[in-house]
């Protein structure tokens, strides 16, 4: 059938995304699919509507691309879609909601407090201690995103945090291995142990940066890496997430996980961490592309 590869959108992960969906519409048509791709305006329904497809590829990253925007459009044109429903969509793009689904279970999350405006940063700092990560709730690729580390810079943190997303989520810095487990049809693939050169796995250190470095295997030792792959799909499936995605998580120095996030449409770039934790299983980029249109709905 005929494959509408949807990138770029609106979101300010417009340009992750436009490199993401590049890369996976090249592999789709090696693969001889008969793949379009489409920059995901606002007018992204009617040239569906007009270029019937049988189904949909979402390459979209952030607000109105992950978070189950798009994913209930293609449910009303009644278009095949890959990777999460509407719920789960919109549960992963927000890191509060997965937390208190990830609480409520008993899955490791780090204590937070929300903030709405700056008068809610009262307490924050005796109650968290310093350094916080200070983050919008709906965001990706690390932007808006401080490591506070006086007393001082939390108001400024608040306001570019604020300024991408309300509510802001604080949460204690973790200092340890930061870690990712991508998702490919429910099983956890091979964790990846990023080692940023600079203070954290940031928008630059994901990116543009060539020497951030990525271990994987993660060397944790077989017991450990299987303890953490079974963390990491608990954790998709408790948001009730589908498909593929990923996890983020710590590993703090006392040897605690720590689950930070759910990313339901994560990056394919050729820097990406899915695409290099499924090389490593086995999978080349091409392969995977496949496998996960393949596990599109229908
Ligand atoms: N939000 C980016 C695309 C990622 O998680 O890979
Ligand atoms: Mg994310």
């Amino acid at each position: 059938g005929k494959v509408a590869v949807l990138f770029g959108g609106w979101s300010a992960e417009r340009e992750v995304s436009l490199k993401s969906g590049r890369a996976v519409l090249a592999a789709l048509c090696r693969r001889g699919i008969d793949a379009h791709g489409i920059d995901a305006g606002r007018d992204v329904l009617e040239v569906l509507r007009e270029g019937a497809f049988d189904r949909v590829f979402i390459v979209l990253h952030g607000r109105g691309g992950e978070d189950g925007v798009i994913q209930g459009a293609l449910e009303l044109l009644g278009l095949p879609y890959t990777g999460s429903g509407v719920q789960a969509s919109a549960i992963g793009m927000d890191k509060w909601r997965t937390k208190l689904i990830w609480q409520a279970l008993d899955l490791p999350t780090l204590p937070f407090r929300l903030a709405l405006s700056a008068a809610d940063l009262d307490g924050v700092i005796d109650e968290l201690g310093l350094p916080l990560a200070v983050k919008p709730t709906r965001e990706g690729s690390s932007i808006g995103v401080t490591r506070v580390e006086r007393a001082e810079q939390l108001a400024a943190a608040f306001e570019l945090a604020a300024a991408c997303d309300s509510p802001v989520i604080i949460e204690p810095w973790v200092t340890g291995r930061e870690l990712t487990g991508g998702v490919l049809a429910g099983e956890a693939l091979p964790l990846i142990r990023m080692q940023a050169a600079v203070e954290f796995y940031d928008y630059e250190a994901k990116y543009n940066r060539d020497d951030t470095q990525y271990h994987c295997p993660a060397g944790l030792g077989d017991e450990l890496e299987v303890k953490l792959r079974s963390l990491v799909t608990r954790a998709f499936a408790a948001v009730g997430a589908s498909g593929w995605g990923r996890v983020d998580l710590m590993l703090d120095d006392a040897g605690a996980p720590w689950l930070l996030e759910v990313n339901t449409v994560p990056g394919m770039t050729d820097h990406s961490l899915v695409p290099l934790a499924a090389r490593v299983a086995g999978l080349d980029f091409d392969e995977l592309c496949w496998r996960i249109l393949e596990s599109s709905g229908v």
